[in-house]
């Protein structure tokens, strides 16, 4: 395909954001042509490492450039609202990392502008689909190898507290776990049982962090019902002593499966006596830019993304549920845009 005729790239933060550009790479519809970051230090590492690409501390450079197709937003969490709005008031197409926006409001709003222009294709960065494990076990759970699944459980061990007591993290006016971790596990355990949550209640604690500035929960637990009558438990825990791992157990009627490392577990008997059948699929086994190539296809071609607009929205709404939960007591229905 010719330069010209390629689809023009604009990336707005340069930490997880810079492995997007790999991404956008393997297809060879795109071209990065233009990042951004509001760091010195960034500007003058992407100048020195992609002597190709326009650098920018302006957000709006690449927002307001009608040469620009595509933007992918990877700032501070707080910052993706007011860069989706002016993104889309200017047709572009967004890959967004998680999470979409950190209000119900701005949800609804960005759902709004978006039914307005369907046109318009959105991505999100939820990575965890890519995993060959988590791939590998989706095909188990489809294949009804484990009977029917009665009960889930994920916990998003985050295990790098310093990114909440040291980092951006901890000086927003709002920050979430469970939007920033959470929606992780939510999204996995929604989209490998091809299940909806439907309502909730959650409990948080600082306990880990009280004597420090980070003012928000850092570990929260949410009990989750499903569409189907299926039950589950997700934990977002940003304080333990333990390496970063996404702690899974997926509960059928005739196997478990457990993840575990370096290897899974799959356990095809209540027997004692009988040991657990270890699964070696690799594990995370993902690269941050692993989604973009489908979200380019969705564009060229009009068919769904990995990651659909619809499916962001879906765990996103799961995320406020489980955010309000945590301040009232009892449960919280699940609110869905879509
Ligand atoms: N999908 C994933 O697995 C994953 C992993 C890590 C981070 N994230 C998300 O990516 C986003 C960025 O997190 P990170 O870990 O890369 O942070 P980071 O601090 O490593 O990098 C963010 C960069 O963006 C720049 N930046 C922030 N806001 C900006 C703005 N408005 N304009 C220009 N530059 C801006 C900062 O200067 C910084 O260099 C967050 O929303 C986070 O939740 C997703």
């Amino acid at each position: 395909m010719k330069s010209k005729q390629k689809l023009k790239i604009g990336i707005i933060g340069l930490g997880v954001g810079e492995q997007h550009i790999g991404g956008y790479h393997k297809h060879p519809a795109c071209e990065v042509v233009a990042l951004c970051d509001f760091s010195e230090e960034k500007q003058t590492m992407a100048r020195e490492k992609y002597p190709q690409m326009r650098v920018t501390a302006h957000a709006d450079d690449l927002l307001s450039d009608p040469a620009i197709n595509v933007i992918s937003i990877a700032s501070y969490d707080n910052y993706h609202y007011e860069q989706i709005v002016q993104a889309i008031d200017n047709d572009k197409h967004l890959f967004v990392e998680k999470p979409l926006c950190l209000h119900e409001k701005e949800a609804k709003h960005i759902h709004a502008l978006l039914c307005q222009k369907p046109h318009l294709k959105l991505s999100s960065n939820l990575i965890l689909r890519k995993s060959p494990r988590f791939i590998d076990l989706k095909q188990r759970i489809e294949a009804r190898s484990m009977g029917k699944v009665f009960y889930v459980e994920g916990d998003y061990n985050y295990g790098r507290i310093h990114k909440i007591l040291e980092g951006w993290r901890g000086q927003l006016d709002f920050y979430s776990i469970v939007y920033g971790g959470g929606i992780h596990m939510i999204d996995l355990l929604q989209w490998l049982t091809e299940d909806q949550i439907t309502e909730v209640s959650a409990y948080g604690t600082n306990i880990a962090t009280q004597e420090t500035n980070f003012q928000y929960n850092d570990t929260v637990v949410s009990i989750l019902q499903f569409k189907s009558g299926m039950i589950g438990k997700m934990t977002a825990n940003f304080s333990c002593t333990y390496p970063h791992f996404h702690k899974l157990a997926i509960y059928g009627t005739n196997a478990t499966f457990e993840n575990g490392w370096p290897h899974a577990n799959w356990y095809h008997s209540r027997d004692p006596n009988v040991p657990p059948l270890s699964i070696q699929t690799e594990y995370p086994g993902t690269h941050k830019g692993d989604l973009i190539y489908s979200f380019i296809q969705s564009i060229l071609s009009g068919l769904p993304a990995e990651v659909t607009k619809e499916e962001i929205f879906t765990a996103l709404a799961v995320c406020f549920a489980i955010e309000k939960a945590t301040s009232q007591a009892g449960s919280v229905v699940v609110e869905y845009l879509n």
